[in-house]
């Protein structure tokens, strides 16, 4: 009799044991968490997005990412949110730090949201570059002008609507005498990369170039002596 309790004591003692391995295996994970979430600052989470821009802010053209015949990059980080919206079939708000190129003396920067709401927070950089880098020439939201006189901002604000000011072609953009050869051959042969990349036609497309760019700068000229 004494031992049948016994017995039942420890069976009931190894039953319970067991039952409640059985329930922590199941609450507990297999394997512990990989990583302890990082700890947020709240202050850095709260704190707005600055976007600092200075002339070290761009350099070779080639080293941004390729999307269709232009560049994109981003100054905070965000390349996948810049490259979504450059990508986006129907048109996207970039976000805040995208930078785009089409070549190597033009630059859109999205500034901080807000900023200036008429350009879409878009700042316009007309840029000098050679060997040693970049100087701004340039830089606003309404009143830039590229070295041909032509109102950045203008320009590019029928392709507000859906497109975020970007122009490509069919967003709405008058279109401008420059093709995708003289771009290409003018991203090819940025001075901030380095060696030049020449393809096949690039000196044929840069001398077309440069001889419009001659005769437009002529024709201003004379316009404005005479
Ligand atoms: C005469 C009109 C005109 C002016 C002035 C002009 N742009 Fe553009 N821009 C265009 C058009 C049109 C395109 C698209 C060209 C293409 O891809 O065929 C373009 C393309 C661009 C792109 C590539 C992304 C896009 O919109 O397709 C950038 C960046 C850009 N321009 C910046 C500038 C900046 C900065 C200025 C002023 C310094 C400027 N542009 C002045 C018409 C203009």
């Amino acid at each position: 009799m004494y031992h049948k309790v016994v017995n039942k004591i420890i069976y009931t003692a190894v039953l319970v044991c067991f039952t409640s391995l059985s329930a922590y295996a199941e609450t507990t994970p297999a394997t512990a968490p990989e990583s302890i979430p990082e700890v947020v600052d709240i202050k850095d989470a709260l704190a707005p997005t600055v976007v600092d821009i200075d002339e070290k802010s761009f350099s070779c053209i080639r080293d941004m990412t390729p999307v269709r015949h232009f560049y994109v990059d981003n100054l905070v980080g965000d390349i996948e949110g810049t490259l979504a919206a450059a990508n986006a079939p129907e048109g996207a708000i970039y976000p805040v730090g995208s930078v785009v190129q089409l070549v190597p003396t033009e630059v859109m920067v999205k500034r901080e949201s807000g900023t200036f709401p008429a350009t879409g927070d878009w700042e316009f950089f007309e840029l000098e570059v050679n060997e040693q880098g970049s100087t701004i020439a340039k830089r606003g939201f309404v009143d830039v002008v590229n070295r041909f006189d032509g109102n950045c901002f203008s320009c590019h604000a029928p392709a507000r609507e859906k497109w975020d000011f970007i122009c490509e072609s069919g967003h709405g953009c008058d279109p401008i005498p420059i093709d995708h050869k003289m771009t290409g051959a003018l991203q090819r042969s940025d001075p901030r990369c380095g060696e030049a990349e020449p393809e096949d036609g690039d000196w044929m497309a840069l001398f077309k170039l440069k001889s419009m760019v001659t005769i437009g700068l002529t024709k201003k000229w004379i316009e404005e002596k005479f």
